[in-house]
């Protein structure tokens, strides 16, 4: 894995600035895709130089910005549109205003970056950014197709309020969700085309209108997991509990509350999954009769009557043709021992260890992953880097029994 990362640190992109008041997103963007170590050459159109001046975005990337096709040629062939685009792993478009996004589909080319573009060796991605209105005008839209039937990767738009004041879809991603983007677009894509079916968070099982049982569980590593898979070309649906989590952008979210919920949810959705991780915390009991309303305090003794809630990895690994079943296993004492036992009484391909007091609610943790084979110690890491090694042992795995 460390390789992977090694080869994606080396990558080189063009960062094109058009003109679009969410241009102020592009200098955030520059400086989180150098924290992931992705070299970034600024080219900016002159419209986005009314929104934002070219020395900010030199001082950012730590190169001279390309902004003229005719006057500050760099290159001694004066084939700046040329070259540009032969020494860069992809260009990343981010903001695209509608109107750049006109020039790319009908290949226009009477500015520089139109121009890198049009001459480009390299994959091409591209974030909308624009009036709601301009998003959804027919001629926006058939531009749109046209960037798609071409190969051409669109990132966004969002929906939300925009600069203008109207709210609706247009907005562009944020930097953060840009950053990750271009990172996955790199990895690998070893999960192409398969389907990873994941639980996460908490469940919150009710009592009464304002009381309920749930546990610690922040959510954190069921989100790794489901933004290691994207990066690795995997459709990743999530069913998640009550977390404050943002989901990463392409992942079909579902929300759920309760185990029950999650169970139907999970019930509704397995068939299509080739792959299921259940990483969430489900409670193993909820109360037998909630109370719609708010219970009154009173001197006497109150009792609640807890009754199981199904076991939603038991079901599903349980089913006549079930995916490939991974579970996690958090567990104060005897680790290995409970894991393995749970493991093999669940009848699931491949468990993920770790200690609650080490896990639930933190940034990084320790894992063992034990499967038929044997076992892989991840020492202590952020937890999206132990997601991405727990999948690299999933992959191995997966194709064996595949193969087979
Ligand atoms: O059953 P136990 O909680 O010990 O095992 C944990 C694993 O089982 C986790 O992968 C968790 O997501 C899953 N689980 C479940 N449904 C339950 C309890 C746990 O899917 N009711």
């Amino acid at each position: 894995m460390q390789r992977i990362m090694n080869q994606i640190q080396n990558k080189n992109i063009i960062l094109g600035l058009t003109g679009s008041i969410a241009v102020y997103k592009s200098a955030e963007l520059t400086r989180l895709l150098l924290d992931q170590g992705i070299q970034v050459q600024v080219v900016m159109t002159d419209a986005a130089c009314r929104f934002i001046t070219p020395a900010t975005m030199q001082a950012l990337s730590g190169k001279p910005v390309f902004t003229e096709l005719w006057q500050d040629n760099h290159a001694t062939n004066q084939m700046d549109h040329i070259n540009l685009g032969r020494t860069t792993n992809a260009i990343l478009i981010a903001p695209a205003s509608a109107d750049f996004i006109a020039k790319l589909a009908h290949g226009l080319a009477d500015d520089l970056l139109s121009t890198v573009c049009l001459a480009r060796d390299c994959p091409l991605i591209v974030a909308p950014a624009m009036n709601r209105k301009m998003w959804e005008n027919p001629a926006m839209q058939r531009n749109l197709k046209q960037l798609e039937t071409d190969g051409i990767t669109i990132l966004g738009p969002a929906s939300g309020i925009q600069a203008c004041g109207e709210e609706g879809m247009g907005r562009m991603l944020e930097p953060g969700e840009l950053a990750d983007a271009v990172f996955s677009f790199f990895w690998p894509k070893l999960l192409s085309g398969i389907k990873i079916l994941i639980t996460a968070g908490p469940t919150y099982e009710q009592i009464d209108a304002v009381r309920g049982i749930t546990n610690r569980s922040s959510g954190k590593m069921g989100y790794a997991v489901a933004k290691a898979a994207l990066e690795l070309g995997a459709v990743v649906t999530m069913i998640s509990g009550p977390t404050t989590l943002l989901c990463p952008h392409g992942i079909a979210l579902k929300n759920v509350t309760s185990a029950a919920e999650m169970f139907s949810a999970v019930q509704e959705l397995v068939a299509d999954a080739d792959i299921f991780i259940g990483v969430a915390a489900v409670a193993d009991y909820r109360v037998a009769q909630p109370v719609e309303h708010k219970i009154k305090k009173s001197a006497s003794t109150l009792t609640l009557e807890l009754i199981p809630n199904p076991d939603i990895l038991g079901y599903v690994a349980g089913l006549p043709s079930p995916p490939f079943c991974v579970g996690f296993a958090a567990e104060s004492q005897n680790l290995r021992e409970y894991a393995e036992t749970k493991r093999k009484a669940k009848n699931i391909q491949l468990i993920a260890a770790n200690l609650v007091q080490e896990a639930i609610g933190a940034d990084d943790n320790e894992m063992v992953l034990l499967d038929a084979v044997g076992e892989t110690i991840l020492p202590r890491a952020d937890k999206l880097t132990q997601a991405r090694a727990l999948l690299q042992r999933i992959i191995q795995l997966y194709r064996q029994g595949t193969q087979t």
